[in-house]
C-alpha cells in the first residue's frame, strides 16, 4: 500500500447516488498533489442480527476496519438521507468507533459529510448535521462547503454549506447534475488541502 497521506471516503450507499458522489470527491482529492483518496463502505444491517454478509461486497469499495479511520488524515462520510438523519448502516459503524475516541486517534483531523435524498427538501441538512455529531465527538475539525464556491448560491437541486448532497428524484435515478458534480469535487479537494496543511498537529496518540 502507498506511504502518502489519504482522505478516507467513507459512505453508505443502496442504490448507488451517494456512491457516484463519493466518487466525485475522490477526484477533488486526488487532483491535489501528495494525498490520495480511500473509498470505503460499510455492510447493510438487518433487523435479524444473525445474518452475515460476505467479506468483500459483490461491487464497489470494499468495507472499512476501524485501522483505515484511524490512519485517515482526513474524513468524508456520506450516507443517504433517512428520515432526516444518516443510515443505520453507517451508524452502526461509527458506533464502533469508540476505541478510537478514548485514544483521541481523530482530534484536529479535518472531516466533512455528504448526503442524497429522494426529495429537495427531504432533510439535506439534518443529514449532514446528524453526521457532524459523532465527528465532533472525535475532536475533527468540520469543513462545510464555503460560497466562494459560487454553485451553492445557483444550485436548483443538491449543494448546502454543510456538505455536498444530492437529489436523487424519487426512483433514484437523477444523476449528479454539473452543479452538484462541482460542489462535490470542490469539498473533496477542499478536505484534502485541510488534511495536508493540518498533518501533525494535535495529540495523535
Ligand atoms: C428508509 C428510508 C428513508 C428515507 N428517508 C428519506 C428522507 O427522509 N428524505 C428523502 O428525501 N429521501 C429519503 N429516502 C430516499 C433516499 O434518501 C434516496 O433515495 C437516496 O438518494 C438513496 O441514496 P443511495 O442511492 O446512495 O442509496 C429514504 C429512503 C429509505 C429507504
Amino acid at each position: 500500500m502507498s506511504a502518502l497521506p489519504y482522505v478516507l471516503i467513507l459512505y453508505y450507499s443502496r442504490s448507488g447516488a451517494t456512491r457516484a458522489m463519493a466518487e466525485r470527491l475522490a477526484a477533488g482529492v486526488e487532483s491535489c498533489r501528495g494525498i490520495e483518496a480511500r473509498l470505503r463502505t460499510v455492510p447493510p444491517v438487518s433487523p435479524t442480527c444473525e445474518a452475515v454478509d460476505p467479506e468483500i461486497p459483490a461491487e464497489g469499495a470494499i468495507y472499512a476496519e476501524l485501522d483505515d479511520l484511524r490512519h485517515c488524515a482526513g474524513l468524508a462520510l456520506g450516507s443517504p438521507t433517512r428520515f432526516g438523519n444518516m443510515a443505520a448502516p453507517l451508524k452502526h459503524f461509527v458506533d464502533t468507533t469508540s476505541e478510537l475516541w478514548l485514544g483521541g486517534a481523530l482530534v484536529d483531523k479535518p472531516a466533512t459529510a455528504f448526503t442524497s435524498t429522494a426529495s429537495l427538501h427531504g432533510g439535506q441538512e439534518t443529514t449532514l448535521i446528524s453526521m457532524l455529531l459523532p465527528l465532533l465527538h472525535h475532536g475533527m475539525v468540520y469543513a462545510g462547503l464555503p460560497y466562494s464556491e459560487t454553485e451553492l448560491t445557483e444550485t436548483r437541486s443538491g449543494g448546502t454549506p454543510y456538505g455536498a448532497s444530492h437529489l436523487a428524484g424519487k426512483r433514484s435515478d437523477r444523476p449528479l447534475d454539473e452543479t452538484e458534480r462541482q460542489l462535490a469535487y470542490a469539498q473533496g479537494k477542499r478536505l484534502a488541502r485541510l488534511a495536508l496543511a493540518l498533518e501533525g498537529v494535535g495529540d495523535r496518540s
